[in-house]
């Protein structure tokens, strides 16, 4: 059971209602505000204390070099880091003659909220001086959804009980000095003074910096305007040099009489504009924002984000952290992607900088399926940016000796961006789950122009790399051999299930495509003996199983493996790789994260067409005891499978950690940003698993089944043009058109039409009893 909870649970809404210093740099990450494009971090208004200090611009980041003790041939060199770029959230405050600092003085009263429906944070706080001032601060803080490049906060202060002496200072600040990283490789290289000048400007309530990263070349551009509002006389001046530009207000007020500063901050960047273009961005965007003003960016965001719930929201009752959470995430999910734009989604978002600000497969097989049933336009912008860094793809695999695109592992600009071959590039099986989230899009939204512009040539370019990476054996079977699959503490291992079943989809895929677009196949290169290739590959795969225990291998060898001796291994020991060295794990049956499991959900069409629900439910009952959960994406992958072979105990203990990752830092590591994929993974682990969602073609299918805790559970989702809500309770699911054209789907296994004649109910069938399977010693998901 999750105890001492940070924060209180509330249907639409994270609010903490105390300051806890040690925990400010999770809040940072909890509060974190973005809308894809820009990302700002829950710091306080006043820049101090804070955890870490962040601001991001998707896409925005400082080439390093990748030192190596021994290079090898086809080491990447230079690697991408995202940088904390100008800081524009800043207002300080001086209260007669002392800063509003928390760490002084006496909190007598604080409270910040995120609001998931108004898609604003909000701050009240009452702090009393070490000299015995009281004032009272309230702010509101937005990162716009409706306006890519803006953010806004309404900061406002008022003295408690005698005439008191304000000064705000809003400023832009670049460079800020940052905390050194504490040495988990999982956290970020905190590049010190990334920004170059080039310009600043304060002239009345107006303020800007520009800068440029000294080797990647990338130009950015903050610009602040401000309007000010109080009953009392002010002051203002504004100074800048090169990395901070400042508006000072001052006034004398008495207990009562409030001093508002309304700040918009403008963000852009590029690598190609002009200082000048670049001025003129950021200028215009001001001009936009103003001429919304505050009042109309509130009302947007709003309206925005009740758009997104009348398609999206998910309800769960007999839980209430589940339902709290399940909104966080998908507010979060949305966050990272609505506006990135033909960017990457990066694993944490842009709300830290861990992990580099790299993004990962995590997007593709996590982010992207929450995102097609719920906001599809940002799916189509993520995977057009995989397209746009095609070139860069293929350079990659001609340097490899390969054929077609080889995605990077990790990566901000396209580019391979890990040093380490075992557990980085050598997991090719990105570009299979590229593919998969291309097909994905395209069959639940029947958008044929994406089809034809984007997704056909990276259906394409990823089946050439498959079929050049894989071999044909004396008797026509077809392997993919020295590869790394989703689990991480097995490497360049052959024949990976996952692997193989997901390059099999993507070849079969590619050549339905061709076949479907052939004049665009032949402008791609593709002729018919190619894809006729392509299909015996992926029909001759292999998919090692093991007769004597019955058993699928994670890859080709795996189950002959010596078993990891979990019985000497400490709970303090995990994570693993923090505590023993990879060739030990490497070679040991040990399971970092869901790999044929996952297998089993994403590819579970082969499955239901080569073995019978015995079988799936022997492979997981064989993989449970093996599988740490050393990453945060597998609790979600481990949730889906134990609902669909009737674990719903199980599940619903998996998919609360999936849940409570962050909001319960269940990791120890939110500070250094959120766990986008496992956000996600709670919508899959309720609508994949208890849902029992799947995707068969063009068409949907459903097995739900509830939890013991949870009475009713209902989401909606978006497809081919329709709205429709799903709503589970113990013994029957209901099915309700809500908008668009009738369709048949599956309630267990039986054709179902629905259509606007209103809700079609069934009854939902027992599951089959089965032996709950054991997890390694204390590393049971925690018994909600
Ligand atoms: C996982 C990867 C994941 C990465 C970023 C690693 O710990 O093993 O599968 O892509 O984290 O989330």
């Amino acid at each position: 059971m999750i105890t001492n909870r940070t924060y209180a649970v509330e249907p639409w809404s994270v609010r903490e209602t105390a300051l806890n210093l040690d925990l400010l740099a999770q809040s940072e990450s909890v509060f974190a505000l973005s809308n894809g494009h820009i990302g700002w971090r829950g710091n306080l208004d006043e820049g101090e204390p804070h955890g870490l200090p962040g601001s991001y611009l998707n896409g925005v980041y400082e080439l390093h070099p990748l030192p190596y003790a021994e290079a090898g041939y086809g080491y990447p060199e230079s690697g991408q880091t995202v940088i904390n770029v100008t800081n524009g959230k800043l207002l300080r405050l001086l209260v007669d003659d002392e800063p509003f600092d928390l760490r002084y003085g006496r909190l007598v009263k604080h409270e910040r909220t995120l609001d998931l429906r108004r898609g604003v944070l909000e701050r009240t706080c009452e702090w009393t001086s070490p000299a015995g001032t009281t004032v009272r601060v309230r702010s509101t803080r937005l990162v716009s959804l409706t306006q890519r490049a803006i953010a806004a906060v309404s900061y406002e202060v008022e003295p408690v009980d005698s005439r008191t002496r304000v000064v705000i200072q809003s400023e832009l600040v670049a460079n800020e000095s940052l905390p050194d990283p504490d040495g988990d490789p999982r956290a970020s290289r905190a590049l010190r003074s990334p920004l170059e000048p080039e310009e600043d400007m304060a002239v009345g309530s107006r303020l800007r910096l520009l800068h440029r990263t000294r080797r990647s070349g990338l130009r950015v551009a903050v610009a602040a305007d401000h309007v000010v509002d109080t009953s009392g006389e002010i002051t203002t001046s504004s100074e800048s040099n090169e990395d901070v530009a400042r508006l000072t207000i001052t006034s004398v007020l008495e207990p009562g009489q409030r001093l508002r500063v309304r700040k918009t901050v403008a963000h852009g960047w590029s690598g190609a504009r002009s200082r000048p273009a670049m001025s003129d961005q950021v200028e215009a965007a001001l001009a936009a924002a103003a001429h919304s003003g505050w009042d109309g960016l509130v009302a947007e965001q709003r309206a925005y984000l009740d758009d997104f719930w009348a398609r999206a929201d998910v309800e769960v009752h007999g839980d209430e952290e589940i339902q709290q959470a399940v909104r966080f995430a998908l507010f979060h999910v949305l966050q990272a992607g609505a506006r990135a734009e033909q960017r990457a989604v990066p694993a944490k978002g842009l709300t830290g900088s861990g992990y580099d600000g790299h993004a990962f497969w995590d997007t593709e097989m996590f982010v992207l399926p929450v995102l097609t049933y719920t906001e599809p336009r940002a799916v189509a912008e993520a995977l057009r940016w995989r397209r746009d860094t095609l070139p860069a793809a293929r350079d990659r695999a001609t340097q490899l000796g390969l054929r077609g695109a080889a995605f990077p592992w990790r990566t901000i600009d396209g580019s391979e961006g890990s040093a380490y071959w075992p557990a980085g590039t050598a997991a090719f099986h990105v570009a299979a789950d590229i593919a998969h989230a291309a097909v994905r899009y395209t069959a639940a939204t029947g958008d044929t122009d994406f089809e034809r512009d984007t997704a056909l040539e990276l259906l394409v370019e990823t089946a050439r790399l498959w079929r050049s990476l894989g071999h044909h054996d004396h008797h026509g079977v077809f392997h993919i051999d020295g590869v790394t699959g989703p689990d991480e503490y097995s490497a360049i291992a052959d024949d990976n299930t996952y692997t193989n079943l997901m390059a099999r989809s993507n070849l079969l895929a590619a050549a339905d495509a061709c076949e479907r677009h052939p004049d665009d196949a032949a402008r791609l290169g593709v002729d018919d003996e190619e894809s006729a290739a392509w299909r015996d590959a992926a029909e001759s795969v292999h998919i090692p199983y093991n007769e004597e225990i019955g058993v699928h291998e994670q890859h080709a060898g795996f189950t002959r493996h010596q078993r990891w001796d979990f019985a000497r291994t400490a709970a303090d020991q995990y994570p693993l790789m923090l505590h023993f060295p990879y060739f030990d794990l490497y070679r040991k049956q040990v399971i970092k994260q869901s790999d044929l499991v996952l297998a089993m959900y994403t590819c579970g069409s082969w499955f239901d067409a080569h073995c019978d629900e015995d079988q799936i439910a022997r492979n997981f009952a064989y993989y449970e005891p093996l599988t740490v959960r050393d990453s945060s994406l597998s609790a979600c992958c481990q949730a889906v499978v134990a609902a669909q072979t009737g674990h719903l105990r199980l599940a619903y203990d998996y998919a609360a950690e999936a849940a409570l990752m962050d909001l319960a830092d269940l990791e120890h590591n939110t500070r250094d940003g959120l766990h986008i994929a496992s956000l996600a993974g709670t919508w899959l682990a309720l609508v994949a698993g208890f849902g029992g969602t799947r995707r068969e073609g063009d068409s949907l299918r459903f097995t739900p089944r509830l939890p013991e805790k949870f009475s009713r559970l209902a989401f909606r989702l978006q497809f081919r043009g329709r709205c429709l809500r799903v709503e589970v309770r113990a013994d029957r699911a209901t099915y309700t058109l809500l908008a668009g054209e009738p369709l048949t789907i599956h309630h267990h296994g039986t054709p179902l039409a629905v259509n606007g004649d209103g809700p079609v109910t069934r009854t939902i069938p027992a599951p089959e009893r089965r032996p709950t399977p054991e997890q390694p010693p204390h590393r049971r998901p925690n018994a909600r």
